[in-house]
């Protein structure tokens, strides 16, 4: 009898899909397939594939981001209630009415929002391309950042830029507590603290490199160091652990887990291919808008 791991292969390829992971996909999910990355690295691949059927394993904004650059093809989201907390901390009405308030300002929204809220930016940015993307606006000119304020406030300290900031924020990075950071550092003081910019600003300040996930995989490839505190969702462990075998990754706390990237398991993964479900579409007017905030974070990134 074959495996599900063999059935998921074997489908894939009748079906000429591919699957793509986020960093903090379920092991399991990470194993079969095709591309695991960051947002920007999903973003650019689903933009670039030549498939036809992308089975994204990751969250509702990540598939729709996908559905935006590519509406011709079919994206399936293998549970259709992974969602993001933080995303669903503002709507598109809400941002249209702060920007009656500033209506002269750019509006910048983290990729962890919803494509209505896309369709009202002018520019979107991730993790890894945030700061340049916000240096991008002319120094004169007001910036609305939304959704996530620990990410606001981060760019804001970094480039000196005053910006009216959102206060969503993610749920799972703020689980990682000070003591969880002071406890590791005790214990493996020749590590390097890794924190992703979505956490808190106590944890960003006892942080060494403050990275997305794919930048933490570059930074502890090409590192001299040896053990790195991670702090971000556990996820990303399997990945560092998997492409660096010399060396020592600690996780800064057990509850940096995101409950909805670990809605997607093998199973669903399977289900997907069977049933072609549940496939995420954009309605045209809101998609083309929400397109040129997203095409013009590829372009300057
Ligand atoms: P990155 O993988 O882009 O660092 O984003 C983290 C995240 O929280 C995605 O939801
Ligand atoms: Fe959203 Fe946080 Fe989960 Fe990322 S880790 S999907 S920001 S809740």
């Amino acid at each position: 009898m074959q495996s599900i791991e063999e059935r998921i292969q074997a489908l894939k390829r009748e079906r000429g899909a591919i699957i793509i992971a986020h960093n903090y996909q379920p092991d399991e999910v990470q194993a079969i397939a095709d591309f695991t990355g960051d947002s920007l690295e999903l973003s650019r691949k689903a933009a670039e594939l030549e498939e036809e059927i992308i089975v994204f394993c990751g969250v509702h904004f990540m598939a729709e981001t996908a559905a935006i650059l590519s509406p011709e093809k079919t994206i399936l989201l293998p549970d259709r209630f992974a969602g993001c907390p933080m995303a669903d901390m503002i709507t598109a009405d809400q941002l249209r009415a702060r920007k009656a308030e500033h209506p002269d300002a750019v509006v910048i929204c983290y990729v962890n929002s919803s494509a209505a809220v896309k369709a009202e930016c002018d520019l979107c940015c991730t993790s890894s391309n945030a700061k340049a993307i916000v240096a991008s606006v002319p120094a004169d000119k007001e910036i609305i950042f939304v959704p996530d304020t620990h990410l606001g406030h981060y760019v804001q300290e970094e480039l000196g830029r005053e910006m009216i900031i959102w206060d969503g924020y993610c749920p799972t990075h703020s689980r990682i507590r000070d003591v969880d950071i002071q406890r590791e550092k005790e214990e493996h003081p020749n590590a390097v603290v890794m924190a992703h910019p979505e956490c808190p600003q106590s944890i960003r300040d006892m942080s060494d490199q403050l990275l997305s996930t794919g930048q933490m995989c570059i930074y502890a490839k090409e590192s001299d160091n040896k053990e790195f505190i991670v702090a971000t969702e556990m996820g990303l462990l399997y990945r560092l652990r998997n492409e660096n075998p010399g060396k020592k990754f600690y996780a800064v706390s057990e509850r940096a887990l995101c409950p909805n990237m670990k809605k997607i398991d093998l199973e669903k993964v399977l289900w997907s291919l069977e049933d072609m479900q549940y496939r995420i579409t954009v309605p045209e007017e809101i998609a083309n808008k929400a397109r040129r905030s997203i095409e013009a974070m590829l372009e300057l990134s």
